[in-house]
């Protein structure tokens, strides 16, 4: 090792040597053009010229009336605390959109002796993410906060998948974990329980998140180190812990980041800075792990959902009535989306039916983003 940073440490001291050597101030050149006129020049206003005609965006605010910027800017009066969890409404299991079909479909889609692991998977968008992967005939591994949760509706998607596919002799298994998604311990804690359980994972979902909104300036620090925790780190360390058992059967495998369209748009009205940092540092951890796992047959893509109708979105929106109109009217397709509008797009990105997919974001947001 020493030898092979000598010749760099020569160079160095060569360098150092002639930076010394050269004059502080350099000789001024001879300039080769002609043109002597700085390389930015403001016309000034002639004598007789009217000010009020000439074009000009620098008019003082609110000339163009009281509406200026009024659907483009936050509003710091907007402040949505994340509910304590018994204020938390629990989402129902999705009803008849599984189960066996006699349409023809491609068999790439299938997930099939697959092992899934959702975090966040006991409610929301998590939750009806995993129903559409045990659909798709995935085991499944809920991983949540809230055990209890988690366990109640790990049952309740076996109980609904038999109903759907009556006559079916294998079930699927559904397992509920708890993990803190922000702490290490827990994340390797409970891999190794799903790893025990499940005999190995192919796949990863990260729902586990949260959103809050307010005004920048007065964000408790905690709780935007909490909501980074969970939102950031939570998917990190995830992913992290998947790939290196992935890498160590030697398996192919694929995971799907939870992001948001906040990641590449501000939303309006109500502010959520570090929310938005949060979702876009997501989509971009999702585009830098794929490249660096390209090589271990491990694909990483992201979903940035719009606005979507879960249990809680509804709770804010029924106390919050003005939110509703705001939102909808800037999405294009002209409503708020159902958690059942990710179940294709996260079927398609962690089978293989998507297999030359890698370091995509997939925005489902009803156009949202585009306008
Ligand atoms: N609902 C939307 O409109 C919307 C839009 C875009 C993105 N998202 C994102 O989708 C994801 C899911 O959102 P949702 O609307 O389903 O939320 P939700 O609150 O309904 O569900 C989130 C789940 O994550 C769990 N969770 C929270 N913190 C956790 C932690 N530290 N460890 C383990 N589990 C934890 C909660 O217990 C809950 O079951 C989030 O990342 C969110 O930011 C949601």
């Amino acid at each position: 090792m020493a030898s092979f940073f000598k010749p760099a440490a020569a160079r160095q001291a060569l360098r150092a040597a002639s930076q010394v050597a050269r004059p502080a101030v350099r000789p001024v050149r001879p300039s080769l053009t002609i043109n002597t006129r700085a390389l930015s020049t403001t016309a000034r206003l002639q004598k007789d010229e009217d000010p009020k005609k000439r074009l000009t965006t620098d008019t003082p605010q609110g000339a163009s009336g009281a509406h200026e910027g009024a659907f483009a800017r936050t509003d710091d009066s907007v402040v949505i605390e994340y509910p304590a969890d018994e204020e938390m409404p629990r989402s129902p299991v999705v009803q008849g959109r599984g189960g066996m079909h006699f349409k023809r479909t491609l068999a790439s889609f299938s997930l099939e002796n697959r092992v899934s692991v959702v975090t966040g998977g006991a409610r929301g968008l998590g939750l009806v993410m995993g129903q559409a992967l045990v659909a798709s005939g995935s085991d499944l591994a809920i991983v949540d906060l809230n055990k209890e949760e988690a366990e109640d509706q790990a049952k309740k998607l076996v109980a609904q998948f038999k109903e759907e596919n009556p006559g079916l002799e294998e079930l699927p298994r559904v397992t509920a974990h708890y993990a803190d998604v922000s702490d290490p311990d827990s994340v390797n804690n409970v891999l190794a329980d799903i790893i025990a359980q499940h005999g190995k994972i192919d796949h990863l979902v990260t729902s586990a998140g949260f959103t809050e909104n307010f005004d920048a300036i007065s964000y408790p620090y905690d709780r935007i180190k909490k909501l980074w925790g969970v939102n950031v780190d939570g998917t990190y360390l995830f992913a992290t812990g998947i790939a290196k058992h992935l890498m160590e059967r030697n398996a192919p495998g694929s995971i799907v980041m939870i992001g948001s369209m906040s990641g590449a748009i501000v939303n309006v009205p109500q502010p959520q800075a570090p929310y938005n940092a949060a979702k876009a540092a997501v989509r971009h951890l999702a585009a830098s792990l794929a490249v660096e796992w390209a090589g271990a047959n491990i694909r990483v893509n992201c979903i940035s959902p719009g606005y979507m109708l879960t249990a809680l979105t509804k709770k804010i929106l029924d106390e919050n009535p003005e939110l509703n109109k705001k939102w909808t009217s800037l999405i294009p397709q002209g409503k708020m989306g159902t958690p059942e509008d990710l179940m294709g797009a996260v079927t398609f990105l962690l089978s293989d039916a998507s297999r030359y997919i890698t370091g995509a974001d997939l925005r489902v947001d009803g156009g949202y983003t585009v306008t």
